[in-house]
């Protein structure tokens, strides 16, 4: 994706970077506990925000979370240095991660993928970085699979673009295809627009 575009992207995130918890209510708590039990071993969280997945982590768990937008990554470190764990935080473009392929058991996105500017690309790096035997676990909302409330979505989504830099549109599932994913399990949360899915990064 060009730089101009994830330049525009990270500014928003700075710039809303100390209302996010207020203005932010898309995903339930629980939601977040339960997606966070099927975390192991090392763990990468891609676009960790504020740090809200944070204090649901199982023991045992190593993470490193890492974002673009470093005022988002200033609240996560506040989070994080109230839990009694170490948590390794990191300002990087979910785009080009600078880690060694096949470096994490779990990869977790919650949110993420509706502002990645270039969401093939992002999805092809999770499946670089996940041990072949790792999974991906996410919270993504997207289209809906309702045609008449798609259609809505497309409308309506040149404003929360232009907003919080995030697309209401985006045919996650199609993205996740194309970058050679497999889905494992899907959840509808939320009719078809939220979904919990655990994919596996389809190596053997
Ligand atoms: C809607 S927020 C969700 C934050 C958090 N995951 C949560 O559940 O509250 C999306 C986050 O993804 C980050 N993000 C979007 N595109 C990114 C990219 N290409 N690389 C790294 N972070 C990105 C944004 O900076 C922002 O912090």
């Amino acid at each position: 994706m060009d730089s101009k575009q994830t330049e525009k992207i990270k500014k928003r995130y700075n710039r809303i970077s100390g209302v996010f918890d207020l203005m932010d209510h898309m995903i339930r708590e629980k939601w977040r506990e339960d997606l966070l039990q099927h975390a192991y071993g090392e763990v990468l969280e891609v676009g960790v925000g504020t740090g809200a997945n944070l204090k649901y982590y199982p023991e045992g768990t190593s993470v490193t979370g890492i974002d673009f937008s470093s005022n988002m990554l200033k609240r996560a470190r506040e989070k994080a240095d109230q839990l009694p764990r170490d948590f390794t935080l990191n300002e990087m473009d979910i785009e080009n991660l600078e880690f060694e392929d096949d470096t994490f058991d779990t990869v977790v996105s919650t949110c993420v993928f509706c502002s990645v500017p270039d969401p093939i690309q992002g999805f092809k790096e999770l499946r670089r970085v996940t041990k072949p035997t790792g999974r991906i676990i996410m919270l993504e909302h997207m289209r809906s699979d309702t045609e008449y409330i798609g259609k809505v979505m497309d409308l309506l989504n040149p404003v929360g673009l232009r907003i919080i830099g995030a697309n209401i549109n985006r045919r996650t599932i199609h993205n996740i295809d194309c970058a050679g994913l497999k889905v494992g399990q899907q959840d509808y949360l939320m009719s078809s627009i939220m979904r919990k899915l655990i994919l596996s990064p389809n190596k053997k």
